[in-house]
C-alpha cells in the first residue's frame, strides 16, 4: 500500500476499507508516512468526508496506534469528562479535584491548544514544574496515590493523535466531525476508563457552531463510546461567549483556583459542578445527578477539592504554592482596554475572534514548533444580555510585544454586537444526548 494512493482515493471521494485506514495510522505513527502526505490526506478527508465505517475504523486504528491503559487494580470507577474545545474553557482544572475528593478516580488524558481553542495542558504547563508528560508508570502512580492525573497523549499512550492533533492544528482541518471523533474517542477510550462525560460545545467560539452539527458530533461520540462498553453522556453547552471571565493559560489556572476557593464566575462555577454531578453519576458514585450535584458543591465548600488540586500539582512536579500565590505564574509586563464605542445590550460575541486574537499575542501556535506564551491574556467585562454604555472597557488585554496589538484590538472590538433592546442571556446547558 502508498500512502499516495490513498491520499488520491480519498481526494476523488472514494471509500477506505478499514485495512487502508490501519495501514495509513500504523505507518504515520511509526515516521513512515511524512507530515506532509498525512496533511495532504486530512485535508481530502476533510473536504470529501469519512462515512460511519471509516470514522469508526479511523477511531479504532488510533486507539490501538498505543496501549490501553489497565487499571484493574485500581479500585473504584474511572470517568473522565473532555470538551470539544472552547475559548476560556477551564473546566478540567476544576472538576478532576471536585470529583477525585469525591471518591471517582479521574485519569485524564488531555490536549494542547487547538485552532482558536486553548488546552488543559498548556494551562498547567504555566504552573512552574508542572510535568503533562508523565511516563503510563508515573501516570498510574499519581492517579493511585491522588485520584487525579492529568497528561497529554505519549509514546505509549494514542501516540497516533499526539502526531495528527499537532498537524491539524497547523493545517486548518480541525473542524470536522470524523476527525474530531477519532480524536477525543482514541485517547479517551484508551485511557481506561469505565465512563466519559463530553462536553459538547455549540456556537461562535466552539469548532461545531451549529448546534445540529453539535448534536451529531455529540451522537457519533456517545455511540461509538457505548459500542465499546463505556457508559457516556454528552451535554450540549453554550460557546457562544468566553466561558468565565479570562482566557489564557496562567489567568486561566488563577480563575480555576478561585472556583476551587468558592468564588470566580458564575457560568464557569455551574458548569464545572454540573460535569462534575454528571461524572458522579456515570461513576455510580450518587444515585442521580442531583445528588452528584450536592456533592460536588460539597467538595468546594469543605475545601478538600482545593486540597486534592494541590496535591495533584505537587505529585505531577508542580510549585504547589500556586494556590496561595498567583505571582509565581507568568504574567505579562502590560495592558490595556478594548474600549466600547457604543451603548446598548450586548447582543452577540463572535467569541473566535477572541480566541485567534489571544493566539495572536502569543497564547496560541501558528505552528506545531511555536513557543507559548502563559502569561498574556484577556479579559472578559461583559457577557450577553448586559447593558454597556459607550466608553466602558469590554475587554482587558495583557500583553508582551505591542507587535500586533493593534490588529488585536481591532479584531477584539469588532467581535461585539449590540441591540438597543434588552438580550436575553445564554442558556448554559442546551441539550443532553445519551440519556
Ligand atoms: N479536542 C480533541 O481532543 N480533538 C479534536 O479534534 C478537537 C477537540
Amino acid at each position: 500500500m502508498r500512502a499516495v494512493d490513498l491520499i488520491r482515493k480519498k481526494r476523488d471521494s472514494g471509500e477506505h476499507s478499514r485495512e487502508e485506514i490501519n495501514f495509513l495510522i500504523s505507518a504515520y505513527t511509526r515516521g513512515e508516512i511524512p507530515d506532509y502526505q498525512m496533511s495532504a490526506w486530512l485535508m481530502a478527508a476533510w473536504i470529501r468526508g469519512l462515512n460511519h465505517a471509516e470514522r469508526a475504523a479511523l477511531t479504532e486504528a488510533m486507539l490501538h496506534s498505543g496501549e490501553v491503559v489497565d487499571h484493574s487494580d485500581l479500585p473504584g470507577k474511572k470517568v473522565d469528562k473532555h470538551s470539544t474545545g472552547g475559548v476560556g474553557d477551564k473546566t478540567s482544572l476544576i472538576l478532576a479535584p471536585i470529583v477525585a475528593a469525591g471518591g471517582v478516580n479521574v485519569p485524564m488524558i488531555s490536549g494542547r491548544g487547538l485552532g482558536h481553542t486553548g488546552g488543559t495542558l498548556d494551562k498547567l504547563e504555566s504552573i512552574p514544574g508542572f510535568n503533562t508528560a508523565l511516563s503510563l508508570q508515573e501516570f498510574k502512580r499519581v492517579l493511585r496515590e491522588c485520584g487525579m492525573s492529568l497528561i497529554g497523549q505519549t509514546a505509549e499512550i494514542a501516540p497516533a493523535d499526539k502526531k495528527i492533533y499537532a498537524l491539524r492544528d497547523a493545517t486548518s482541518t480541525v473542524e470536522n466531525i470524523s476527525l474530531i471523533c477519532a480524536s477525543i474517542m482514541s485517547k479517551k477510550l484508551a485511557e481506561g476508563i469505565d465512563a466519559l462525560v463530553l462536553d459538547v460545545k455549540t456556537g461562535s467560539g466552539a469548532f461545531m457552531q451549529k448546534e445540529e452539527d453539535s448534536v451529531q458530533l455529540a451522537e457519533v461520540m456517545v455511540e461509538i463510546a457505548k459500542r465499546m462498553g463505556k457508559k457516556a453522556v454528552a451535554l450540549i453547552t453554550d460557546m457562544d461567549q468566553p466561558l468565565g471571565r479570562f482566557a489564557g493559560h496562567s489567568h486561566e489556572v488563577i480563575e480555576s483556583i478561585e472556583v476551587l476557593k468558592g468564588r470566580g464566575a458564575k457560568d464557569l462555577r455551574d458548569l464545572s459542578l454540573e460535569l462534575s454531578a454528571w461524572m458522579f453519576f456515570l461513576g455510580e458514585r450518587s444515585k442521580s445527578v442531583e445528588e452528584g450535584r450536592k456533592l460536588a458543591e460539597e467538595m468546594v465548600a469543605s475545601g478538600r477539592a482545593l486540597e486534592r488540586f494541590r496535591k495533584g500539582i505537587d505529585l505531577q512536579g508542580g510549585d504547589e504554592s500556586v494556590i496561595d500565590d498567583y505571582s509565581i505564574l507568568p504574567a505579562a509586563r502590560l495592558h490595556t482596554d478594548v474600549i466600547s464605542s457604543t451603548s446598548g445590550f450586548l447582543a452577540a460575541t463572535n467569541c473566535m475572534e477572541f480566541g485567534i486574537a489571544l493566539a495572536m499575542l502569543g497564547g496560541g501556535r501558528e505552528t506545531k514548533e511555536d513557543k507559548i506564551d502563559h502569561g498574556v491574556g484577556l479579559e472578559f467585562h461583559k457577557r450577553i444580555g448586559d447593558r454597556v454604555e459607550k466608553g466602558e472597557p469590554l475587554v482587558t488585554i495583557y500583553y508582551n510585544s505591542a507587535a500586533k496589538l493593534d490588529e488585536v484590538k481591532a479584531r477584539i472590538a469588532a467581535a461585539f454586537t449590540f441591540s438597543d433592546t434588552k438580550v436575553p442571556e445564554k442558556i448554559l446547558v442546551r441539550r443532553l444526548v445519551g440519556v
